[in-house]
């Protein structure tokens, strides 16, 4: 069985999700650790609530890769193997990625390389995108620039506000970042240099 290790900063909604998916046997892991950088945040709590290890790890005041070193001390600890950024609002040093080439995923809540950053559903909304969605990618030492995993495309209405397109997109990253979780744990993901080539997999087989 293969060891997660979630990193968030927040809500924790897509935290929860990946939780759910793994409790019902959707995901062929274990959540084997749940680290924040902030400890008021509510998916930490959650993830106390349900019995897991979650660890509050302090930035403040540290420099970003003696912050990254206690963080990945955290994931080596626990054995992990495929580490998922899940809001997590922090910019990874080279020194962390090193320490898990490959094997580190982000979502992001937008079409990449559309609109990445802070605030991409509002970025989008402003920009006048009648399209706009969620990119589950592997993370690489630039911002949101990795290869893409999956993506999902959901509308921009014109009566959306940045809050209406931000829980339209929400309910895609909770089905898309479960997909990829699954293909990068199945070994179904071959990088050949920018692109993510899928193995085609039998419908029904992932979430
Ligand atoms: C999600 O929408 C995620 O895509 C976004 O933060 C939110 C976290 O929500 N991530 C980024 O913007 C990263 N650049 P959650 O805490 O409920 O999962």
């Amino acid at each position: 069985m293969k060891n997660l290790g979630i990193l968030l900063s927040g809500r924790g909604s897509n935290f929860e999700a990946i939780a759910r998916n793994v409790a019902a046997g959707k995901i062929p892991a274990k959540i084997a650790v749940v680290v924040s950088n902030r400890e008021e945040a509510p998916g930490l709590a959650r993830a106390r609530e349900m019995g897991l290890t979650a660890r509050f790890i302090p930035s403040k005041g540290k420099e970003r890769e003696a912050y990254d070193r206690d963080v990945v001390a955290a994931l080596e600890e626990a054995q992990v193997d495929l580490v998922c950024l899940a809001g997590f609002m922090r910019i990874l040093s080279p020194y962390f990625i090193r320490a898990f080439p490959r094997r580190i995923l982000n979502i992001h809540p937008a079409l990449l390389p559309a609109f990445p950053g802070l605030d991409a559903q509002k970025q989008a909304l402003e920009y006048g995108a009648k399209f706009s969605g969620c990119t589950v990618h592997i993370v690489d030492e630039g911002v949101d620039t990795g290869p893409i995993v999956c993506q999902a495309v959901v509308p921009v209405l014109d009566d959306d506000t940045a809050e209406t397109l931000a829980a339209r997109i929400l309910k895609e990253e909770h089905r898309i970042y479960s997909q990829a979780i699954c293909l990068m744990l199945e070994d179904k993901v071959r990088i050949e240099g920018r692109r993510a080539l899928i193995t085609p997999w039998k419908y029904g087989q992932t979430p």
